[in-house]
C-alpha cells in the first residue's frame, strides 16, 4: 500500500517536471502556455513558485515519454495521468495549462488543467480523478504554500479557485487556500483548524459564490472556528479584483468589507425583506439557527446580543 503510494508520488512528480519543462523549454509551451499565464498577469517567479506547466495538444506525448523512461502503464493510470478506453490509451491532460496540486507537505498529488480558450464542449478545468493519494474532499489548493503565513497571520483566506490563490500570493497575500469549486467539507475546515481558528471567506461575487458562502459559513461555525465573509462587486473574483484595483487597494477593501456572518446574512436578506414581516421573521430564524451552531456558549451569547441590537429585537425572544 505505502509502496504503491510512493510510486504514485514519484510518477506525479515526474509529470509535474514534464509539464514544467514543456512550458519553459518548448516553443509551443512558450508561445501558448507561457503567454497565457503572462496575459493573466502572472510573473515568472509566481509561475515557478506554483510549478505551473503546459500539456501539448497531442494524444499521448506524455504517456509515451513516461513509458520510455520506464514508468509502468498501470501506475500512470492509477495516478490519473492516463486514460484507457478499450485498446486505446491517451493522456488525460491535453492542450491545457497545468496547475499541480500539492498535499500539506508539498508532494504533488494531482493536477488541475485549464483550457486556453472557452469551449462549450469541454469543461474549463479538468481535474485529476480520486486516486490512492488524492482525496479531493481532504485537500485545499495552496495549503502547502500558505500554511506558514496562515499560522503567522492567524487567519486563513478561503477562495474558490486556483487562480485566486495564485494572484493573491503575487499581491503579497500568502495566507490563502482554495476549496477548488466544490462545496466545502468538514475535513477541509479541520485542516484549516490545524493552523488557525479564523477564516475569512472570499468567494466569487456571483449568485453561486454567495450561496456557497452561506453554506460554508454555517459549517465553519459548527466546527467552532470564527468566520467572516467578504462579498466582491458583482461578477468579480479575488483574482480579477486584485488585478483591477491593485494589491494595496485590495488589502484595504478586504479590511473594510470583512463582515461577521450575522452582518453578512442580515445585509444580504433583510434589505429586501424589510417591508415583509413574514419574510423578516423567517430570516431572523435563519440567523438564530446559524448562531445555535456555534459550540462555544460565550461566543454564542455575544452573537445573540449583537443580533438583538442589529435587528432591534428582544434578546430573550431570540434565545
Ligand atoms: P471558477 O469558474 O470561478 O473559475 O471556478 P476560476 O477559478 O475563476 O478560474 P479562471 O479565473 O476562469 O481561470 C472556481 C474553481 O472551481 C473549479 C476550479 O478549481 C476553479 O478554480 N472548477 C471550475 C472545476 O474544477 N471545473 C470547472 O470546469 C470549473
Ligand atoms: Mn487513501
Ligand atoms: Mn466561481
Ligand atoms: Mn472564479
Ligand atoms: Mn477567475
Amino acid at each position: 500500500q505505502q509502496h504503491e503510494k510512493d510510486s504514485l508520488y514519484i510518477v506525479l512528480n515526474y509529470a509535474k517536471n514534464y509539464y514544467q519543462n514543456l512550458l519553459w523549454q518548448s516553443d509551443e509551451g512558450q508561445a501558448v502556455g507561457l503567454s497565457y499565464f503572462k496575459e493573466r498577469g502572472f510573473k515568472d517567479n509566481t509561475i515557478k513558485d506554483f510549478e505551473l506547466g503546459y500539456s501539448t495538444d497531442a494524444w499521448d506525448h506524455f504517456t509515451k515519454d513516461a513509458i520510455s523512461k520506464g514508468y509502468q502503464q498501470e501506475i500512470l493510470e492509477k495516478a490519473g495521468l492516463l486514460i484507457r478506453k478499450e485498446e486505446k490509451q491517451f493522456d488525460r491532460f491535453r492542450g491545457r495549462v497545468i496547475f499541480p496540486i500539492h498535499n500539506v507537505s508539498g508532494k504533488v498529488i494531482a493536477f488541475g488543467a485549464r483550457i486556453l480558450k472557452a469551449d462549450k464542449n469541454q469543461p474549463k478545468y479538468l481535474n485529476s480523478p480520486e486516486t490512492e493519494v488524492y482525496h479531493k474532499s481532504n485537500i485545499l489548493y495552496g495549503m502547502f504554500q500558505a500554511k506558514t503565513a496562515i499560522r503567522n497571520e492567524d487567519t486563513c483566506f478561503l477562495v474558490e479557485g486556483y487562480t485566486d490563490v495564485i494572484s493573491l500570493h503575487q499581491a503579497g497575500i500568502n495566507n490563502v487556500v482554495a476549496s477548488s469549486g466544490t462545496s466545502l467539507t468538514l475535513e477541509q475546515i479541520r485542516l484549516i483548524g490545524r493552523f488557525t481558528q479564523n477564516v475569512t471567506v472570499l468567494y466569487d461575487g456571483d449568485a453561486a459564490g454567495i450561496k456557497a458562502s452561506l453554506r460554508g459559513t454555517d459549517m465553519i461555525l459548527e466546527e467552532g472556528l470564527n468566520v467572516k465573509v467578504v462579498v466582491f462587486p458583482d461578477g468579480n473574483d479575488p483574482d480579477s479584483y486584485v488585478r483591477q484595483i491593485g494589491a494595496t487597494a485590495f488589502k484595504e477593501f478586504i479590511r473594510q468589507h470583512s463582515k461577521d456572518f450575522i452582518t453578512f446574512k442580515t445585509e444580504l436578506y433583510l434589505v429586501e425583506a424589510a417591508n415583509d414581516p413574514f419574510k423578516k421573521a423567517g430570516i431572523i430564524k435563519e440567523i438564530v439557527e446559524s448562531i445555535t451552531k456555534i459550540p462555544d456558549p460565550i461566543k454564542r451569547a455575544v452573537f445573540f446580543r449583537q443580533t438583538a441590537n442589529l435587528l432591534q429585537m428582544d434578546e430573550g425572544t431570540l434565545i
